[in-house]
């Protein structure tokens, strides 16, 4: 038989193409590093020690003791695979019934179900519940998971519109034009607190517009949960609109230190998504070792408010130090603390990094291009309960002399 030779799918594995291929050659450096040793403040890379500003980990919980002698116990009785099977299959069990409601009842809301990923989570929350003559509207900036969350579902014939960031005239004209058309369900999806800028969603404008606009709002809180509000129950807590967040998400990969996510809101509502989401019908539910570890971190976050108090403590000292020092830290609302730089192309980029790492053995992790301009450099910071004021002194500066070396400033 005679074969076509041209249009290889793979051509483009061979020929590099894709995304991150300014970086991608500097072995492990700039991008996929790998950092060694347990989680913390301090792990080495490289085979250094440095005091690490790149780990998501906000209140420590990811070494203590609680959770961890619930892995054990889990780990000796079931196994790390328990339950085998999706959950309408075998995939169900008392526990996961069990944390769900906890979660719900920490929320404030009637109901909640479990993910086995946050990113499918949201996918699954999203799909789930808009399908035809439905609109979905996005904050531009939005994590991935709910952009593609919006793009699958548009797949249904639903409407998907992006609003600029935070720009509430712009999500107001999309409301309006999305009105005069259609008479469908709209679904408004933000991010509760900005995983990259730090910034946080304008929540009490969001929540009027969509009241007059009859819409929904699904809050995904990866970064506002166990952190914002005074009792950590994310931004529905801090602005004290959690009653108007009609489905409030969040991952465990965060703040919980740990993998999987949930979402929760009233239950007709959370019963019709238990029931159509792809994720839950079709995947493996979350193992035992994870919903009962996370159910004890839960339990830790309530019981130990001090871890919160004192990230705040770390995160705000850092802040306000950058900032004396003419840092350009955005307008963050949290404790992600990013530092825009200019550096005027990739190369000083690149060198304003390995000078933090290799002069004073500090490790942040830089967002470049094609994340932002070639000339730019985001310097995103994430302070946990961990670190201490002599850390964030160090690391201020070592940022000033590193400014002063690469970039003459
Ligand atoms: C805002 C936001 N949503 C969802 C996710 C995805 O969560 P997971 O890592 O559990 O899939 C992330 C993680 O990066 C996130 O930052």
């Amino acid at each position: 038989m005679e074969t076509t030779q041209s249009g290889d799918l793979f051509d483009k594995c061979h020929n590099q193409e894709g995304m991150f291929l300014d970086v991608r050659s500097d072995n492990n450096y700039y991008v996929q590093p790998i950092l060694e040793g347990p989680l913390g403040t301090r792990m080495l890379f490289n085979n250094k020690p440095m005091i690490v500003w790149s780990i998501n980990d906000y209140l420590g919980l990811s070494e203590h003791p609680k959770p961890r002698k619930v892995a054990h116990e889990i780990l000796e009785k079931y196994g790390t695979s328990y339950p085998m099977g999706a959950r309408l299959m075998s995939g169900l069990t008392k526990y996961h019934e069990n944390f769900e409601a906890k979660l719900a009842d920490f929320c404030n809301k009637e109901s909640s179900i479990l993910f086995n990923y946050g990113y499918l989570g949201v996918m699954g929350t999203i799909t789930s519940l808009v399908g035809k003559n439905d609109t979905v509207i996005i904050d531009h900036d939005a994590h991935a998971c709910i952009v593609d969350g919006a793009k699958l579902a548009a797949n249904k014939r639903s409407q998907f519109r992006v609003f600029k960031h935070n720009n509430m005239e712009h999500l107001e004209q999309i409301l309006k034009s999305t009105r005069a058309r259609s008479n469908g369900g709209i679904l408004i999806v933000t991010d509760g607190v900005y995983g990259m800028s730090g910034e946080l969603a304008p929540l009490p404008e969001i929540c009027a517009l969509k009241e007059k606009y009859n819409a929904r709002l699904l809050v995904d809180d990866a970064h506002g949960i166990g952190i914002m509000g005074k009792t950590g129950r994310g931004v529905g807590e801090h602005f004290g609109l959690q009653d108007k967040v009609d489905l409030y998400f969040s991952t465990f990969a965060k703040c919980f230190a740990g993998i999987g996510g949930f979402v929760a809101g009233d239950s007709a509502v959370i019963e019709h998504i238990k029931w159509n989401a792809r994720p839950v019908i079709f995947a493996k539910n979350l193992p035992l070792i994870y919903t009962e570890t996370m159910s004890t971190t839960l339990d830790v976050m309530l019981q130990e408010p001090e871890r919160r108090d004192k990230l705040w403590t770390i995160a705000k000292q850092l802040q306000k130090r950058l900032v004396e020092e003419g840092f350009d830290i955005g307008s963050t609302g949290s404790p992600i603390t990013p530092v825009h730089m200019l550096t005027g192309d990739l190369d000083k980029t690149k060198e304003f990094i390995k000078t933090m790492r290799e002069d004073h053995n500090i490790f942040c992790s830089g967002v470049m291009y094609p994340v932002v301009p070639p000339g730019v450099l985001l310097l995103r910071l994430v302070p946990t309960c961990k670190h201490t004021m002599e850390e964030v002194e160090q690391t201020v500066e070592a940022l000033i002399a590193t400014r002063k070396k690469v970039l003459k400033l």
